[in-house]
């Protein structure tokens, strides 16, 4: 088996990258909340909730163009939607880099051809109840795979370790099949959860209330990467 190259772009420099996620910032002073974060940021999450696809309402394309403008980081927005094909190109406007869509609402194939289209990095989502099975055919087209960790439409939920034999599955078909996606983990992300998602193949980590719902937001986001990156230094000790 070829050994999988690592890519600047994908693993970064320093092995596991954060995404704060900013649905655990101060919507008040959003800017500010960005930049105590970015120094320790390697990608921004951005949920985007509709009412439907989830029971909660957060923001759309204006916001992350007000994002944009503030803000050089990568914007990777997470659509938590039933009908994303509509808003993909106002994403695009508004300065989004990668749009992640749900594979639970169908018409994948068509939603990443238009992703792709519009010149925008291609996530695919699912739930923690959703078979990796369903995202099968369209690993091979996806820039990011995001295994939900808990039920999306709130922050602060508890870790569901039952998603873990998924994330190890997708990271073992990643490497069989010399797939190029990133393995990204989004819920209950925390100083305790990450080496334990690290160590079963994720490497982009999501996190809002561990780090914007701490003191010292900076600091706990580079507090998780450290975990990370231990489970890392460990497993290779062990090999
Ligand atoms: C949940 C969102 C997450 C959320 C994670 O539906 O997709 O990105 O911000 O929040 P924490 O890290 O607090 O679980
Ligand atoms: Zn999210």
């Amino acid at each position: 088996m070829p050994e999988r190259q690592p890519d600047e772009r994908r693993d970064g420099p320093r092995g596991v990258r954060i995404a704060p996620s900013i649905l655990s910032a101060d919507f008040a002073r959003l800017g500010e909340d960005i930049d105590r974060v970015s120094p320790e940021a390697d990608v921004l999450h951005v949920d985007v909730m509709d009412g439907h696809f989830v029971p909660n309402l957060t923001i759309g394309p204006p916001v992350v163009g007000w994002i944009r403008r503030h803000t050089d980081l990568y914007l990777d927005c997470h659509l938590m939607m039933d009908n994303p094909r509509e808003y993909l190109e106002a994403f695009k406007k508004a300065g989004a880099d990668g749009c992640t869509v749900h594979v639970e609402i169908g018409g994948t194939e068509a939603l990443i051809a238009r992703m792709r289209e519009l010149g925008l990095d291609v996530g695919l989502a699912l739930n923690p109840e959703t078979p990796l099975e369903s995202c099968l055919p369209y690993l091979d087209q996806v820039d990011l795979l995001l295994v939900m960790s808990v039920h999306p439409g709130f922050g602060g939920q508890s870790f569901m370790a039952e998603v873990l034999p998924k994330i190890e599955r997708a990271r073992r078909l990643a490497d069989e099949g010399g797939l190029g996606f990133e393995l990204e983990v989004d819920g209950g992300i925390d100083t305790s959860t990450a080496p334990v998602v690290v160590r079963a193949g994720a490497r982009l980590l999501v996190a809002g209330s561990a780090i914007f719902g701490r003191e010292d937001p900076v600091a706990a986001a580079g507090a998780l990467r450290r975990a990370g990156e231990a489970a890392i230094s460990q497993g290779k000790g062990a090999e």
